[in-house]
């Protein structure tokens, strides 16, 4: 009969003393005492203490497990036996150890240096750290598209090789498409807008560029951007959306990822109040409050890393900063009609000096104001046409949002670096591993 294998976390968390099992997986950790060997051993699901045992297995087994450095694939069976200093409760008594493939000296140990760590990082992310962290992720992803299925939206799935520069000229990664120029897509949003015109509310998960030479703990030059669009939304109605779906997904963390953030020593309790509505400031009433702590900003400024953590250092709850200065933002926005120098858009900023995590807005729909500001701007026309078409057959306010899903992250872990987010991460100094 084929081996069942068990997972380490659903075979601790069975309690079944006495009873036989058989795990399969890598050593975490690994010292023997003569007659005796503890290796603890790691799956996808957790770690356990193997306790081997030179009196319980064959010859050869012991000698394996005695030989077997950390990182070593190994399947074993034994008895499930309640011992309180072990990590999780429960230890292994092993009753046979089968080596899969011996690991050679691992070359990640103890206090090295972030780029030693970065040049190994196909191996760093077997740390449970970063395994912590990418469980994290793979929750807030599962968690919005929990929330955007239970709302009606429709996952599409926009090129990422594109003609169209949707961000601004000075931070596209060029490339050759044949005897073409192209780019890589720094944000899905014009084709999702054009797909709103058929399922009105739409949202896509996918990989966005940025050739931002800027290093800063919190740019990738690649990264995975959750972008939603919405035919008859308007700017407030899009903020309504996105505190929504924030706190949805870290409603999911908070439930699902308990032992992780745990790991991570990530405190939850400010996340816990991450309920709707999160606070709306002006960008006008973010600058006199930046100058009541002493900063000067003028009107037309952008805000930095310093300027988002002075605004949200009393928040415990993502801020949103609206109407923002046109020269600031991008062209395809809508002129707010309370506030003709501004556009009806607004950033989520982070608390905790997290900083911006969504960047939305409500989009122009007059064909003739969008072409005079892409005149004004020196936008080419030409690669917009088909843009520009949208707003010609049947054109309905709309609105849309970019989540930067390794901000989030994080955030929600609070980690230093956004490199940490994403197991293979792209900067201007790494494109290896
Ligand atoms: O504010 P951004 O540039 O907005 C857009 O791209 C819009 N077209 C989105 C939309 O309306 N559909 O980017 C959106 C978000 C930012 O708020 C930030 O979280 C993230 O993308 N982001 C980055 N994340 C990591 N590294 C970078 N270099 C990033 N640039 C933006
Ligand atoms: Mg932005």
């Amino acid at each position: 009969m084929e081996k069942v294998f068990t997972g380490i976390r659903k075979m601790i968390s069975s309690g079944r003393e006495g009873e036989s099992f058989d795990i399969r997986g890598w050593i975490y950790r690994t010292r023997s005492s003569g007659s005796i060997v503890f290796a603890v051993m790691r799956d996808a699901t957790g770690i356990v203490q193997c306790t081997v045992k030179k009196s319980e297995v064959s010859s050869e087994d012991f000698e394996q497990a005695a030989r077997a450095l950390i990182e070593t694939s190994v399947e074993c069976a034994g008895r499930l036996k309640a011992d309180a200093r072990a990590p999780g409760g429960y230890e292994l008594i092993v009753t046979s150890f089968r080596v899969v493939s011996f690991a050679e000296p691992f070359p990640i140990t103890e206090n090295q240096s972030e780029p030693f760590l970065l040049d190994n990082r196909h191996l760093w992310i077997r740390s449970r750290e970063q395994t912590a962290i990418m469980k994290i992720k793979e929750t807030v992803l599962g968690g919005a598209r929990e929330w955007f299925a239970e709302n009606g939206f429709c996952e599409v799935t926009p090129p990422i090789l594109t003609t169209n520069a949707c961000e601004g000229g000075t931070t596209l990664f060029p490339l050759k498409y044949f005897d073409q120029n192209a780019y890589l897509s720094q944000s899905a949003q014009m084709y999702l807008e054009a797909l709103t015109f058929s399922l009105e509310k739409v949202f896509a998960v996918t990989p966005s560029f940025r050739a931002e030479k800027s290093r800063t703990p919190r740019h990738l030059t690649e990264y995975w951007h959750l972008e939603g669009e919405e035919a008859w939304v308007n700017n407030e109605g899009n903020m309504l959306i996105q505190e929504e779906l924030v706190s949805h997904i870290i409603g999911s963390v908070l439930r699902k990822r308990k032992e992780e953030l745990a790991l991570l020593k990530r405190d939850a309790e400010g996340l816990r109040t991450v309920e709707p509505p999160f606070e709306r400031i002006t960008y006008e009433r973010a600058l006199s409050l930046l100058s009541e702590r002493g900063m000067n900003i003028k009107w037309g400024d952008d805000f930095g890393t310093e300027e988002e953590k002075v605004l949200t250092l009393e928040a415990v709850k993502p801020v949103f900063v609206t109407n923002f200065p046109k020269e600031i933002k991008a062209f395809y926005m809508k002129e707010d009609k309370s506030d003709s120098r501004t556009y009806s858009c607004a950033d989520l900023i982070a608390p905790e000096g997290f900083g911006e995590v969504i960047g939305g807005s409500e989009r122009e729909t007059d064909v003739r104001k969008m072409i005079s500001r892409m005149e004004e701007q020196s936008i080419p026309l030409e690669p917009y046409r088909w843009y520009l078409d949208l707003r010609k057959y049947g054109s309905v306010p709309h609105s849309g949002f970019g989540l930067g899903v390794e901000r989030l992250v994080k955030w929600v872990c609070k980690l230093d670096h956004i490199r940490d987010a994403v197991p293979f991460p792209r900067t201007p100094s790494r494109i290896y591993p």
